[in-house]
């Protein structure tokens, strides 16, 4: 199969991008599940953008560098912040309907490191809305093909030319993904003038998230296979506040918007106490809170703390969030009376494939988008509410970019199909399951919120023995989703360690995170 643009992912990164693009040629965009099983479907207090005054440009880009810790890549904050209300002019031309206040002007909300209100939303639900209005215009749009179930394994480079290729190689390009077909269980050779991939974050490299199942970091892990750059992996945001709900599959987030509405964080006693930790109090930046919450809970030896909103007016609480009232109604929560057990959870990405302001990675003909993609906006840890913004600012830059140099560019000829030789259907689909259930206990207890030297290289000893054994099985193994997120999440968890500047030199272990032969 060949196509113009191949994007991989469905969310808000990869279907602003197709929409773009579709303009100047045809898109494919492949994904993993149905369409809406994203981390953008699940997106509550909103999308950044200045709109009001007293807010301007020059504090947004503040707020998003002081939040980033010294670590943010200022251009792409210039970039994100001041492209920010033409792209949600893009959002609400493809349908996308934000609140608005009696007297017809948007309505703002809040979130923590927010130094004024500049949160666009639809009530709690703001990544669904947003995701409604992008899936039916692409759906109706004549130059995007769409194909579910679909998984990407790998990008075709070079490699599969038979070329011994290193990060350092020149010219080292992308000419399209291996995706394997759930329906036939067939690997389609999806070949492309332009790759795109979107695939979102990593979360469940943890026992706790607030991500999908979907987001296992294939993105990221294949991107590292194809030898583009990575950086920043170590920054791993943990949310504050997911509903402590034992059992629950991902953990069902209580957005901070809450805490912008005027709730309050307290101990189990009822105590508040973020004023020991920042003056923002409960409103500090969400890495703050986390680990505030976190050492709360660890001297106690307690799982959780409370989130209070029972003196705000109850008919305003149910109208801003009536996803999570009723959520918490179904498990015996009344919001409006009811304290709200509350811990954190591993959230988001921050660092990725590294790209350009254009969303260019390392590797030619490749572009990495939305939460896979580390555009520096995020430094070390994101402000609340700005990845919805960069997914599309960095959609739109990149559709433009590749576009440009459409008609010079050729489909790679060459490029063998997948080589099945020597492999066969494994019977161990219950152990690959366990392995990934091992992978997230040992990202949670060594790699969580508060990590040490020690920590670090128990973590990477741990996962070694799993790396070699799984890397044993997909060796002899036709492809499948599970074995193949498995591989990915290992990958991910190797990237988030090693790139903790402590720990760089003195891991022992050598993990070869490469094709396998039988990829050529
Ligand atoms: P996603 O929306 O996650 O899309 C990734 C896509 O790639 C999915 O369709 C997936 O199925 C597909 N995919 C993955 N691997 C493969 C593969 N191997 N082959 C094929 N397809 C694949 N950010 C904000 O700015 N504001 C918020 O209010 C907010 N709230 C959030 C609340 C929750 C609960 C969560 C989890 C995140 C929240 N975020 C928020 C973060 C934000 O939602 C994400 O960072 C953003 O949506 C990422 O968009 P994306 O397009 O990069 O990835
Ligand atoms: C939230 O609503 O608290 C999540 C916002 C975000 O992750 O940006």
């Amino acid at each position: 199969m060949k196509t113009d643009f191949l994007v991989i992912g469905s969310g808000a990164a990869g279907l602003s991008f197709a929409l773009k693009a579709a303009a100047y040629g045809h898109v494919t965009v492949v994904t993993k599940g149905e369409m809406t099983e994203c981390n953008t479907n699940y997106a509550q207090g909103g999308i950044c953008s200045v709109t009001y005054e007293p807010d301007t440009f020059e504090k947004h880009i503040r707020d998003t560098l002081v939040c980033g810790a010294g670590k943010c890549n200022e251009k792409a904050v210039e970039l994100v912040v001041r492209r920010a209300p033409e792209l949600i002019g893009d959002l609400i031309a493809w349908g996308t309907r934000f609140d608005k206040t009696p007297d017809g002007r948007f309505e703002l909300n809040r979130e923590g490191g927010h130094t004024e209100h500049r949160i666009l939303h639809h009530e709690d639900l703001t990544g669904a809305e947003i995701e409604r209005a992008l899936v039916e215009s692409v759906r109706r749009h004549p130059n995007i093909t769409v194909l579910e179930h679909r998984f990407a394994i790998d990008l075709l480079t070079q490699h599969h030319l038979g070329e011994f290729v290193t990060r350092h190689t020149r010219g080292l390009a992308c000419f399209g993904a291996y995706v394997l077909n759930e329906a036939t269980n067939e690997i389609e050779t999806m070949l492309s003038k332009f790759t795109v991939v979107a695939t979102g974050g990593c979360g469940n490299i943890y026992s706790t998230t607030s991500n999908p199942v979907v987001a296992t970091g294939d993105g990221i892990a294949m991107c590292h296979r194809a030898k583009a750059i990575t950086e920043n992996m170590e920054f791993i945001q943990f949310h504050p506040t997911t509903l402590y709900n034992p059992g629950e599959k991902p953990n069902f987030l209580i957005t901070e918007a809450m805490r912008g509405f005027g709730a309050i964080l307290r101990l189990r006693s009822g105590e508040e106490f973020m004023d020991k930790y920042h003056p923002m109090k409960s409103l500090a930046p969400r890495d703050v809170v986390a680990r505030a919450i976190y050492s709360e809970m660890t001297k106690r030896g307690e799982d959780y703390v409370y989130l209070d909103v029972t003196h705000k007016d109850p008919e305003a609480v149910r109208s801003h969030f009536p996803n999570i009232y009723e959520k918490c109604r179904s498990i015996g929560i009344d919001i409006t009376r009811d304290l709200i057990p509350v811990t954190p959870a591993a959230h988001y990405c921050c660092g990725g494939v590294k790209v350009d302001t254009d969303g260019q990675t390392s590797v030619k003909r490749l572009y990495a988008l939305g939460e896979t993609s580390c555009t520096g906006l995020h430094g070390a840890n994101r402000l609340a509410s700005n990845s919805l913004i960069e997914a599309v600012v960095y959609g739109d830059q990149a559709a433009r970019h590749a576009a440009a140099q459409l008609d010079k560019t050729e489909f790679q000829e060459g490029i063998p199909d997948w080589d099945f030789e020597g492999t066969q259907h494994t019977e161990e689909m219950l152990m690959i399951i366990q392995s990934k259930r091992e992978m997230q206990t040992i990202m949670s207890n060594y790699v969580g919120i508060v990590r040490s030297n020690l920590s670090l290289k128990r973590a990477m000893r741990r996962l070694s023995t799993l790396y070699e054994e799984t890397e044993e099985l997909y060796g002899k193994t036709k492809p499948n989703r599970e074995l193949c997120e498995l591989r990915n999440m290992i990958a991910v968890a190797y990237l988030v360690i090693k790139q903790g500047r402590e720990i760089k030199e003195s891991v022992g272990c050598h993990f070869n995170m490469d094709y396998k032969q039988s990829e050529k």
